[in-house]
């Protein structure tokens, strides 16, 4: 059976049927409805359904709480339509680049940290490969599971795209990509994905927050951003454990050296003695409430673990007046949440 799912916001509306997700149907049609995994366990697709009736379908519990369903909410990537329904969600600038399946080549395989590899894949010549700055591709492994990773260059940049690869060890990708990867052997990859990308039909300043590898598209945006000559400031906040975890912060500080309107703000929340760490400690979500008690007036641009994702919005929004719809992210799943 088809049922017609409508945006409340918006007046969009696309067919779907009994047996489709929301998501999957509102993508096809057109229609820009958030997302990320794809899989119920990164949040990114949530949205409530104001009128009709849904099967919630299968998500990570800690994705979509009790409480939130009782309030109307759920995982447009898992729910699936039992008669017509009306959703609220915010729409987002649609991709318009589809999606495609494409074998690569491994160009340069480069440890950026003791656990952090960088992966720069050579594209094929014969096909053209767009994206936009933020999104990620999915790795398509032999036994047909998949594993995601942001693009961590803007698409002008090279005819590569490179990806920032933390080991987690017995994770399934990852101990290859420390091990037996390297250079010249063949990967499949699925992409562009995801809807995580600068908006830029808006001239707020911009707050970008990053976790660790979760600065892989904070790069890409910003470097995208400084090639179409964006001139709303921009302040990066990036958070790790000890220095180390922040691989590329010169690159950072030259940005705030070179480019007119750009900070930079590392965050370091367990530095050991021998780290003679001096700089902002903490929980680097905090650091922005720290410096920003207001945020009514700005765009948050996040990427990390889900755990510092889903505390920034929730502070951002209570606490420092964050309208909702202004914060952006894509949270990171592991390979243990995949399992
Ligand atoms: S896209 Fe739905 S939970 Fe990630």
């Amino acid at each position: 059976m088809t049922f017609q799912v409508t945006v409340s916001s918006s007046g969009h509306h696309f067919e779907c049927g009994s047996d489709e997700t929301i998501l999957a149907a509102g993508l096809r049609a057109g229609v820009g409805l958030p997302h990320g995994c794809k899989n119920g366990a990164c949040g990114a697709c949530k949205g409530r359904i104001l009128s009709g009736q849904a099967v919630l379908g299968k998500f990570q519990e800690k994705t979509l709480t009790a409480e939130e369903q009782a309030q109307g909410f759920s995982l447009f990537c898992c729910a699936t339509p039992q008669s017509d329904v009306t959703i609220d969600v915010r729409e987002v600038a649609i991709g318009e680049f589809a999606s495609k399946k494409l074998p690569t080549r491994i160009a340069k395989i480069e440890k950026l940290s003791p656990d952090v590899m960088l992966l720069c894949l050579q594209l094929p010549a014969t096909e053209k490969f767009a994206f936009r700055a933020g999104q990620y591709i999915d790795f398509l492994l032999r036994d047909g599971k998949r594993r995601s990773y942001s693009m961590a260059n803007a698409a002008h940049t090279s005819d590569q795209i490179s990806l920032h690869i933390r080991h987690m060890p017995g994770g399934l990708f990852t101990d290859q990509v420390f091990s037996t990867l390297k250079e010249r052997d063949i990967l499949r990859i699925e992409g562009p994905q995801g809807s995580f990308y600068l908006q830029q039909d808006s001239d707020k300043p911009i707050i970008l927050l990053a976790s660790g590898t979760g600065f892989a598209p904070i790069k890409a945006i910003i470097e995208d951003a400084l090639e179409q000559k964006i001139t709303r400031p921009m302040t990066l906040y990036w958070g790790g454990r000890r220095p180390a975890d922040l691989y590329m912060s010169q690159l950072c500080l030259d940005w705030a050296q070179s480019v007119p309107g750009f900070t930079y703000i590392p965050v370091i929340s367990d530095a050991l003695p021998e780290d003679n760490w001096n700089g902002r400690s903490g929980f680097v979500h905090q650091a922005v409430l720290d410096d920003y008690p207001d945020l009514s007036a700005v765009q948050v641009y996040a990427c990390g673990a889900p755990v510092v994702i889903n505390s920034a919005k929730r502070d951002f929004v209570a606490l420092a007046h964050l309208p909702a719809e202004e914060f952006f992210s894509d949270s990171f799943i592991s390979e243990a949440d995949l399992a």
